[in-house]
């Protein structure tokens, strides 16, 4: 997929494409401010006029005739039979108002879909920059289309073809408009082998094939790369990770890349993933109703890390060096698993009582999150799948975010939304941390249902040296999506990796 900035105007160039998508805006609702009554009964904005001549006269009211709201992502599709292009798409833009990166993507991808399944392979995307930042919005489109389009049928028998659209022009974009795009395919290539690992079965994603997958993105990308096997975290003391483990008849794997800038790096970031390849939440098994069957997903947050470390051994930012933390393995049942209420020693030297095993997420973190401080890193971020109490706060389309610093949190807002992917700060509430009090160890790892996304953010911050920045991203809700949405088709999001190389390519330059 190709994509260029056309600087000329619509109408001028709708003869280089098979296929053109047009942007509109829908008409406020509330209608212009200080008058009274919708102007335009929830249609949308006029069309500019040298493209209503050049699109035929009839477009408007036929446009009307077929209630086009302009919602956001809505598509209606014209063919004309003969002519150049083919095929018109009219996308809704939603309300002028209310436009932004998200409404654009959104736009760009309900458009790609829609140009797919008309055969198209020269797109023409004509939506407007209404005050956006012209590189940001040529990155953003470009993403939608590519991540729009992709489909794994890696577990199909027989894979079926599907011809993408070639060539995309982002018309109406200015040339420089085209830096913007340096970054569009290593990021989609991470967002992609993160859908991938993700969306893997269980049986095929396990910790093994985690640490081959770190190996194939050292190699490629000239990481270094280091694989801590039982005896190693034995060594190190994980007493936390491992008691996870200790149940499943596969081998955990303590995986760490790294990223080493040329030229030196003034800055050190630790990514730290969630990487439970499944969690049948051990002897706390999950019952009925709490999706044992989706349980694949638990490494999502390895898959977002991973996947970012693809994209940026690809990028090779300068100045920053960037490890990347997984500490994988399995939740299972055995004769030899962890029981409800037995007590292990992490590498910082603290107890925890494990009341809950399934509770696993922030037990493999404990160790993981303690080894990355011990590389002496100017800030700390992890992701992960780690509770179901932050999918019933947030829903499925926003990521909780928690930080002691609020510089780190307002820069991953900031790279969150230039990713388009959405993120919510939630509060570090100290106050909470009472419930995770033990009378046999130092703590325990879970503690009351009511504010359960909260109680396990503190639990983290104890595995964390007090002072570095540090944020935890609860991406339970947002590593899959069942119906698909925005530029995400059904199933694995690949979410965090857009985030993670925005926030990481950004504080290069800017220190944030
Ligand atoms: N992996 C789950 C969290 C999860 C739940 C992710 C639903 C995605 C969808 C995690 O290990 C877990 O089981 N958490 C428990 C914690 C509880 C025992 C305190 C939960 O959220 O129920
Ligand atoms: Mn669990
Ligand atoms: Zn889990």
């Amino acid at each position: 997929m190709e994509f260029r900035c056309i600087p000329a105007s619509l109408s001028s160039s709708l003869g280089a494409c098979d296929t053109v998508a047009i942007g509109l805006f829908a008409s406020p609702q509330n209608g212009p401010e200080g008058s009274s009554g919708p102007s335009h009964e929830g249609g949308f904005e006029p069309l500019d006029p040298a493209l209503a001549e050049a699109l035929g006269a009839e477009l408007e009211p036929w446009l009307r005739q077929r209630r086009f709201k302009a919602k956001p992502g809505e598509c209606l599709s014209l063919q004309r039979l003969g002519q150049q292009p083919g095929s018109v798409i009219l996308v809704g833009l939603g309300e002028a108002a209310s436009y932004a990166l998200s409404s654009l993507q959104e736009a760009a991808a309900a458009a790609a879909r829609c140009a797919l399944a008309s055969g198209s392979v020269q797109l023409g995307l004509a939506l407007p920059l209404a005050g956006l930042d012209p590189a940001e919005a040529a990155a953003a489109m470009a993403i939608a289309v590519r991540l729009s389009l992709y489909e794994d049928q890696r577990f199909k028998g027989e894979p079926q073809a599907r011809p993408l659209p070639q060539r995309i022009d982002l018309i109406g974009l200015p040339a420089e408009a085209s830096n913007g795009l340096a970054r569009v395919e290593a990021t989609c290539a991470g967002v992609e082998l993160a859908r991938q690992l993700v969306a893997a079965p269980p049986n095929v994603a396990t910790p093994q094939h985690l640490a081959d997958t770190a190996a194939s993105i050292a190699q490629n990308h000239g990481l270094s790369l280091k694989v801590l096997e039982r005896g190693d975290c034995e060594a190190a003391g994980m007493g936390a990770f491992l008691a996870v483990a200790q149940g499943s008849d596969l081998p955990p794997k303590f995986i760490h890349l790294t990223y080493t800038p040329q030229g030196g790096a003034q800055r050190r970031v630790v990514l730290v993933g969630k990487g439970l390849t499944f969690d049948s939440g051990g002897y706390n098994l999950k019952t009925g109703g709490s999706q044992i069957e989706m349980m694949k997903y638990d490494m999502g947050g390895s898959a977002a890390v991973l996947g970012a470390a693809r994209a940026i051994g690809q990028l090779q930012p300068a100045g920053v060096e960037v490890h990347v933390i997984v500490a994988s393995c399995e939740n299972m049942i055995s004769g030899g698993a962890v029981h409800p209420g037995d007590v292990v020693t992490t590498s910082k030297g603290k107890t925890i009582e494990i009341n809950n095993t399934d509770a696993e997420g922030r037990l493999t973190l404990a160790d993981a999150l303690d080894y990355a401080c011990g590389l002496e890193p100017d800030a700390v971020v992890d992701l992960a799948t780690l509770t179901g109490a932050c999918v019933i706060a947030l829903g499925d389309e926003m990521a909780g975010l928690w930080s002691n610093s609020d510089g780190l949190a307002e820069a991953l807002l900031k790279a969150g939304a230039a990713g388009g992917e959405a993120l919510w700060r939630m509060p570090l509430r100290a106050s909470y941390k009472k419930g995770l009090k033990s009378g046999v160890a130092d703590l325990k790892n879970t503690g009351p249902r009511p504010g359960g996304s909260i109680t396990a953010a503190l639990f983290l911050q104890d595995f964390v040296t007090q002072g570095l920045p540090w944020a935890h991203l609860d991406i339970a809700g947002t590593v899959w999506s069942d119906k698909g949405r925005g530029l995400d088709p059904a199933g694995a999001t690949g979410y965090g990796v857009r985030t993670l190389v925005e926030w990481v390519c950004r504080g290069a330059s800017s220190g944030n």
